[in-house]
């Protein structure tokens, strides 16, 4: 099993002149997350003092006051085992007091105006969150490189724009997303959908595919064919569907040509599942 840091002080003494490769998470490990942490241990496997570090924190300050932080599945075992013999050198796991000792933090970031779309119109606060404690991660541990899911792909884009616009001399990577055999997205919050749910769970992902499809034939009808293939199954309570430039994270303009990215998040009965792909526009 990999190594447990609790304490801030400790991590540093141990990483004191390892070149990291750092794969923050929330924990409840799945493929998905696993995919970053192989992508991980590859990097540093290609250097002498590589260490993979994986960060387990469920980061208060990214939950909204009416969100699943109580329910958010927490089993630190489960993920040590996940974890075993993959070449991982440090679990980080530290409380919620080790990272916010006086409560919320003075000092916060801000996303911008990219973080108040889409994902952060439902979710107000959550990328300031969420960008905050990458931030703490990133000071705390001093990566190379830090690893982080496309699955997210608008948490992906802010760190990276939080990194350049920060010039925090860190390299972040994207890491493709992993599916379950029927298209479905891995995300720790599957485990709440019912036996029904998880059977239209797939949508999003068909709605993607149909979205691609359409891509030859423009913006329109790429929202026609992802909004035909949504309404068919009725489980699913769409939230937000949009096609944004990847550049920028901004909705594309109806003369857009090239690749685009489709963005869907959707309610089914309790659970939110957010789901993208690339398109390309013509
Ligand atoms: P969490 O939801 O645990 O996800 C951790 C990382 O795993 C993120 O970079 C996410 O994009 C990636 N991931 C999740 N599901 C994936 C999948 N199916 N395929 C590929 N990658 C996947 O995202 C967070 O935690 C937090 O916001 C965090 C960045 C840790 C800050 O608190």
């Amino acid at each position: 099993l990999p190594d447990v840091v609790t304490t801030i002080a400790e991590l540093r003494t141990r990483l004191a002149g390892q070149r990291v490769a750092l794969v923050p998470t929330m924990g409840a490990l799945h493929a998905g997350h696993l995919a970053l942490v192989d992508r991980a241990v590859d990097l540093a496997t290609a250097s002498a003092d590589g260490l993979v570090v994986v960060s387990i924190f469920v980061n208060p300050l990214q939950f909204g006051p009416a969100e699943d932080l109580d329910r958010y599945p927490r089993d630190l075992d489960a993920d040590l085992a996940a974890l075993a013999d993959r070449g991982v050198g440090i679990v980080f796991a530290p409380s919620v007091a080790e990272m916010y000792p006086d409560g919320k933090p003075q000092v916060t970031l801000r996303g911008g105006a990219v973080s108040e779309l889409y994902e952060g119109r439902s979710r107000p606060g959550h990328f300031d969150g969420m960008l905050t404690v990458v931030a703490k991660l990133l000071g705390i541990v001093r990566p190379a490189v830090a690893l982080f899911g496309r699955k997210d792909a608008q948490q992906l884009f802010l760190v990276q724009r939080m990194v350049k616009d920060l010039d925090l001399a860190i390299r972040i990577e994207g890491v493709e997303t992993v599916r379950e055999a029927d298209g479905l997205a891995l995300s720790s919050r599957n485990r709440f959908l019912t036996a029904e749910e998880r059977k239209a769970a797939p949508t999003l992902h068909r709605a993607l595919e149909a979205a691609s499809s359409a891509g030859d034939r423009g913006i329109d009808a790429v929202i026609a064919a992802a909004q035909s293939v949504l309404m068919d199954e009725e489980l699913v309570k769409l939230d937000y569907l949009r096609v944004v430039d990847p550049r920028t994270f901004q909705p594309v303009s109806d003369d857009f040509r090239g690749p685009a990215r489709v963005l869907i998040a959707a309610h089914l009965g309790t659970t939110r599942l957010i789901d993208n792909d690339d398109i390309y526009l013509n």
